[in-house]
């Protein structure tokens, strides 16, 4: 499997107003191969999404310093203008984020904010790009393409709210997707009918998944290998069934004891030791 993205000694330290700061991640170093989905869990505030931002030059400045290295296709992005980690990002690396609504504008019909992103990546003309909407937005599975695309977010529902941001982060069709936490606002249902449409468009694309999520029966049924973060760092990794089985630190015990069994088990097709 080829390395996509290749981190290596990733540091994120947070400006506080006086000299104070917050080392929110610290050395995290991994890779990620070409159609992998590698799932990112830990605690609240242990630094997923500070990692999330600093992978896609998300934090200015004045907010952080980011050092390290960020490899994506052998490329160093850490040292790279903002304007060309805007040309990666979408393109190469999209993001969804938990809450769909921080994504969407809310005065602005639905397809006209998925053929925005496209307009931004592709050198083509704004009918074409809102035809290509329409198309990513049945690609995310809605039937009623028609009605979606002409409302506006608040006529929507949660979930299809969250459709509506992964039909954006997949339109340049990028060849990673960083999802954090997809499907945490949404109810039971919904985060379902989301993680399998994940699951769905995974295959059928192929594309490469940093999953965030603190949620191990999310993770049971995505990821392809774990990795558990606390205080900023990695504290272990591997294949989820192995960590399940057999984790050697106190976090992911803990996390893994949340885990509803049941649900766990159904994901990941293996008989549980009780
Ligand atoms: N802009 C910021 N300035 C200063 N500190 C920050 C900033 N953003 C996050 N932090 C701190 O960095 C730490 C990690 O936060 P982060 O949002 O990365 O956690 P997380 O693992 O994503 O948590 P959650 O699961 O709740 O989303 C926290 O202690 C948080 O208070
Ligand atoms: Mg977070």
């Amino acid at each position: 499997m080829e390395v996509l993205l290749r981190v290596k000694n990733l540091d994120v330290s947070y400006r506080g107003a006086g000299p104070s700061r917050h080392h929110a991640v610290q050395q995290v170093s991994f890779e990620i191969g070409e159609g992998e989905v590698l799932g990112l869990m830990g605690e609240s505030g242990c630094g997923k999404t500070s990692m999330a931002l600093a992978l896609l030059g998300l934090l200015s400045e004045e907010q952080a310093d980011v050092s390290g290295s960020i490899q994506f296709r052998g490329e160093e992005l850490l040292s790279k203008e903002r304007s060309s980690l805007r040309a990666i990002r979408g393109a190469g690396i999209s993001l969804v984020f938990q809450e769909p609504e921080l994504a969407l504008s809310p005065v602005m019909k639905i397809r006209d904010q998925v053929a925005e992103v496209i307009h931004a990546h592709n050198d083509c003309k704004w009918e074409r790009c809102r035809a290509d909407a329409e198309l990513a937005l049945a690609r995310v599975g809605f039937s009623d393409v028609r009605r979606i695309s002409s409302a506006y977010p608040h006529q929507l529902s949660g979930g299809q709210r969250q459709r509506v941001v992964l039909a954006q982060a997949l339109a340049c069709k990028p060849a990673l997707l960083i999802a954090d936490e997809p499907a945490a606002s949404l109810d039971a249902r919904s985060q379902c009918e989301i993680l399998a449409l994940l699951r769905e468009l995974q295959r059928e694309l192929q594309i490469s998944i940093l999953l965030i999520s603190h949620a191990p029966e999310v993770q049971a049924s995505l990821a392809d290998r774990l990795m558990v973060m606390a205080n900023g760092r990695i504290v272990e990794r591997g294949p989820f069934e192995q960590l399940y089985r057999n984790p050697s630190h106190a976090c992911t015990r803990a996390m893994l004891r949340t885990a509803a069994p049941a649900s766990v088990a159904a994901d990941m097709d293996f008989e549980m030791v009780t």
